[in-house]
């Protein structure tokens, strides 16, 4: 079970403080938004290569991005450790995975509350981790969608038919009260922004989260 503090909820005039506060954490996520995928813009990759100089953990870099094809490797190549993109985005998503891993960072798809994981579950053979959205992707602080908890059994039960080693990851609205029946649904990496960054220790956020994950 890891957890993945997302800096989106962190304060972007202090985020080398905000990183070291939660070296207890598994990854530090980092959402790329280009105003043009989802309806907002956050940061881009020279803000990320500079996350990943000081940085006490790996970085989970999240591109809520288009094209995916022509950007996401050169964040692996920049050294982030594991590049997730939107399969609703993707044109060549094979590709686009095998440029990820080929830098040598873990590749991921990502899909949205309403696009289905079915039609995707080949690509399984090309990633290290499927993120299963719970919420619109764009914003911090929304309320979990649980109606996507059977999405994360399909992809735990096709993760489990096919073997090997691919994570399962969830991200919006997790917290206290919404981490542990992800868990149950087969979730093993959790993303949590608010519910880390807004409580007065972040340290102590994600290792409550982690146990009640655990459980
Ligand atoms: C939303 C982002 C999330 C966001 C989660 O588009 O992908 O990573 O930061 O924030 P919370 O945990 O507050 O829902
Ligand atoms: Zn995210």
């Amino acid at each position: 079970m890891q957890i993945s503090p997302s800096i989106l909820s962190a304060d972007f005039a202090n985020l080398q403080s905000e990183l070291e506060a939660i070296s207890n954490a598994d990854w530090a996520h980092v959402d790329v938004m280009d105003n043009h995928f989802v309806p907002n813009l956050t940061l881009g990759l020279p803000v990320v290569e500079a996350l990943l100089e000081v940085s006490p953990v790996p970085v989970d870099c999240h591109l809520m991005i288009e094209d995916p094809d022509r950007w996401a490797p050169g964040y692996a190549e920049a050294g982030a450790q594991s590049v997730t993109f939107h399969v609703e985005a993707a044109r060549d998503p094979v590709a686009t995975a095998r440029a990820i891993r080929a830098a040598g960072a873990r590749a991921a798809f990502a899909v949205k509350p309403g696009t289905p994981f079915d039609p995707y579950e080949e690509l399984l053979a090309e990633v290290d981790m499927v993120l299963v959205m719970t919420v619109e992707p764009g914003f911090g602080g929304q309320s979990f969608m649980a109606d996507q908890m059977p999405k994360v059994r399909r992809v735990r039960e096709a993760v489990r038919r096919r073997g090997g080693e691919i994570w399962v990851q969830v991200d919006g609205g997790v917290s206290a009260d919404t981490i542990e029946q992800c868990a149950e649904a087969g979730a093993d990496v959790f993303v949590a922004g608010s519910a880390v960054y807004g409580k007065d220790s972040a340290a102590a956020a994600v290792d409550d989260l982690r146990a009640l994950a655990e459980r």
